[in-house]
């Protein structure tokens, strides 16, 4: 081990194959991502054997470019690393057989990483002290989680969606509005010259004094208003806004209550809908008016990639955890046990 160990992460855990190289905790040697996305954007969404076939596909040369960008060779790894839940199954098991198989190979430990955990620790990246006590909004296309973190691997769910992710959300009201997948960025693009205030959207749950979600109610709410509208470019910018409005007044609150109610100095915010630019401003604005400081993840990292995967994958290491090998991928894992709304 030179300066700091090497780690090479594989993350296939829904429609986009991605490996990473980082050395220590902060130097991404390379951060490789074959996206599926225009693959998918015939059906509208993410087709599981369409995506499952591809991984096959871009794996292997995938990971000979990280090497190559990274400039390492493959026996000077120290460890190989892998998603190995929650997602689509058959997503998930390319990438973990290929990092198991490496592991073997190589005669390397092995770890498998949970996504989630790579979402919520990805705010951390780079940070010399690693992973901080904190409240943690994990807001993905397939969870919407606030997790309460103690340390590394010691964490709580403290509230999550009872029925559409926050990124479901925005792809489904994006479908629904014949804009292209993924709708998130498409919404936040039109948002920009919409006005928020023209339609009064529902935000559920707002006031329950727990901190799960429910966005299927406000997606259910453009479905019937859309027929009512003439789609003309004035009215787009303006649904996309209030709609999105809607989700983020939800998710901001929710997050202070959550780092109230735990008192927590720190709210980290991570996951594809993390990107969001408006979400991003709405945060920061309330975090520094109730006094919390807030990590946002890197844009680069909010999306699915494989560099949080190593960076878990490397903090574990560096703690002595390890993947048995006969620890299969599982795509319901979970993320700690849950915690009640008093953060206990
Ligand atoms: O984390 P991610 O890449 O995959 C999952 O683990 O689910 O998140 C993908 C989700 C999609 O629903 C996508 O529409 C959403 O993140 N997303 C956004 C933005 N960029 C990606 N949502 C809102 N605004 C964005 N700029
Ligand atoms: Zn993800």
């Amino acid at each position: 081990m030179r300066d700091g160990i090497l780690a090479l992460a594989v993350e296939t855990s829904c429609d986009e194959t991605a490996v990473a190289i980082l050395r220590g905790r902060d130097r991404l040697l390379a951060s490789e991502i074959a996206s599926q996305v225009a693959l998918h954007r015939e059906f509208g969404g993410v087709v599981p054997e369409v995506a499952s076939r591809n991984h096959l596909v871009k794996i292997k040369p995938l990971i000979g470019a990280a090497l190559k960008r990274a400039g390492e060779a493959i026996s000077d790894l120290d460890c190989i690393a892998a998603t190995r839940g929650p997602g689509l199954l058959t997503s998930l098991l390319v990438g973990y057989s290929v990092g198991k198989g490496l592991a073997i190979g190589l005669r390397k430990p092995f770890i498998g990483v949970n996504h989630l955990e790579g979402h919520l620790l990805s705010p951390f990246f780079g940070e010399p002290g690693g992973p901080t006590r904190s409240v943690g909004l994990v807001v993905s296309g397939g969870h919407t989680m606030l997790i309460r973190l103690e340390d590394v691997g010691v964490y709580g769910v403290l509230g999550q969606t009872l029925d559409d992710a926050a990124g479901e959300a925005f792809d489904k009201v994006a479908k629904l509005m014949r804009l292209p997948y993924p709708g998130g960025p498409a919404i936040d693009e039109l948002a920009r010259s919409g006005d928020p205030l023209r339609f009064d959207l529902p935000r559920s749950m707002l006031k329950s004094r727990d901190f799960n979600f429910s966005f299927s109610g406000l997606k259910t709410a453009v479905r019937y208003l859309l027929p009512k509208l003439e789609l003309e470019d004035g009215v787009r910018p303006d649904l996309c806004a209030s709609f999105q409005e809607a989700v983020i007044d939800v998710l901001v609150s929710k997050t202070i209550a959550a780092a109230k109610a735990t008192r927590s100095e720190l709210i980290t915010v991570s996951g594809g809908v993390s990107r969001n630019s408006r979400l991003r401003v709405r945060m920061s604005e309330a975090a520094a008016s109730e006094g919390f400081k807030l990590k946002l993840a890197a844009p680069p990292l909010t999306t699915d990639n494989a560099a949080m995967i190593a960076y878990v994958a490397v903090e574990q290491f560096l703690r002595g955890f390890k993947t048995d090998l006969s620890d299969d991928a599982d795509p319901n894992l979970g993320l700690g046990p849950p915690i009640n709304s008093a953060g206990r």
